[in-house]
Formats: structure tokens, C-alpha cells, sequence
């Protein structure tokens, strides 16, 4: 049974990357995921679910434009490959939004963003790291 005092993501040290930049942006990401998780919990799923995605889109779009500036500053060798990346998320993202305000909808999408993103920082982002230290 789940708890709503209970966040839906624990961030912890082990996802830092050491580029406050980055790391703040990772943490607010986070931080959104968790709120329209404790919103869906506390049953305001409805009225909360549509303005965190749109708030939480709008995040992503902002936290993707300073991460590529600043690997293209550092020439980062897969750039491109990691822009692509965030390409996918952008339109995956758009594409469960649609579906939230189904029956299953918010879980799944909260599923999903937990796994892309934990993933995306721990792997993904973790390789440019060296690059832009
Ligand atoms: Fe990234």
C-alpha cells in the first residue's frame, strides 16, 4: 500500500554529476515528477495532472536547451546522438500526455518518466560529464 507522505522518486548523491547547472535542473525535474505523483495520490489527479505536465514540458524544454549549449560549447563527440535522445522524450512525453487523463493514464506516464529519466541522468548524461568538467 502506498503512502502519500511517500516520494515517488528519492533523489540521492549517486545522481549527482557534479555540474550544479545540471544537477539543479535534474533535481527540479525530479521535484515535478514527485509533486504530480503526491497530486494524483491525494485524488487531485483531475484538476493538478494537465498544468504539472504542461509546467513539467515546459522544464524539460528549458533543462534539454542548457544541456546541449553546453556540450556544444565543450564539443561534446555525441552531441548529436544525445540531442536525439531528447528529441524522442519531448514527443514520447506529448504523446503520454494525451493519455493521462485516462483511467491508467497518470500511472503509466509517471512509470515511464521515472524510468527515462533515472536512466537518462545515471547513463546518458553521466558519459558528457568528464566533457564539461
Ligand atoms: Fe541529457
Amino acid at each position: 500500500m502506498k503512502h502519500i507522505n511517500t516520494l515517488y522518486i528519492v533523489w540521492n548523491d549517486g545522481n549527482t554529476l557534479g555540474i550544479p547547472i545540471i544537477d539543479e535542473q535534474h533535481r527540479g525535474i525530479i521535484s515535478t515528477i514527485n509533486s504530480l505523483y503526491y497530486s494524483i495520490q491525494t485524488g487531485h489527479g483531475h484538476e493538478v495532472t494537465g498544468p504539472t505536465i504542461a509546467m513539467l514540458e515546459q522544464y524539460i524544454n528549458v533543462h534539454f536547451k542548457t544541456e546541449e549549449a553546453l556540450l556544444l560549447e565543450a564539443g561534446y563527440p555525441a552531441v548529436e546522438e544525445h540531442i536525439a535522445l531528447h528529441k524522442k522524450l519531448v514527443d514520447k512525453t506529448t504523446e503520454l500526455s494525451i493519455i493521462a487523463g485516462d483511467d491508467t493514464g497518470p500511472e503509466m506516464l509517471l512509470k515511464f518518466l521515472r524510468g527515462w529519466w533515472l536512466s537518462h541522468i545515471n547513463k546518458e548524461d553521466r558519459k558528457y560529464a568528464p566533457f564539461l568538467k
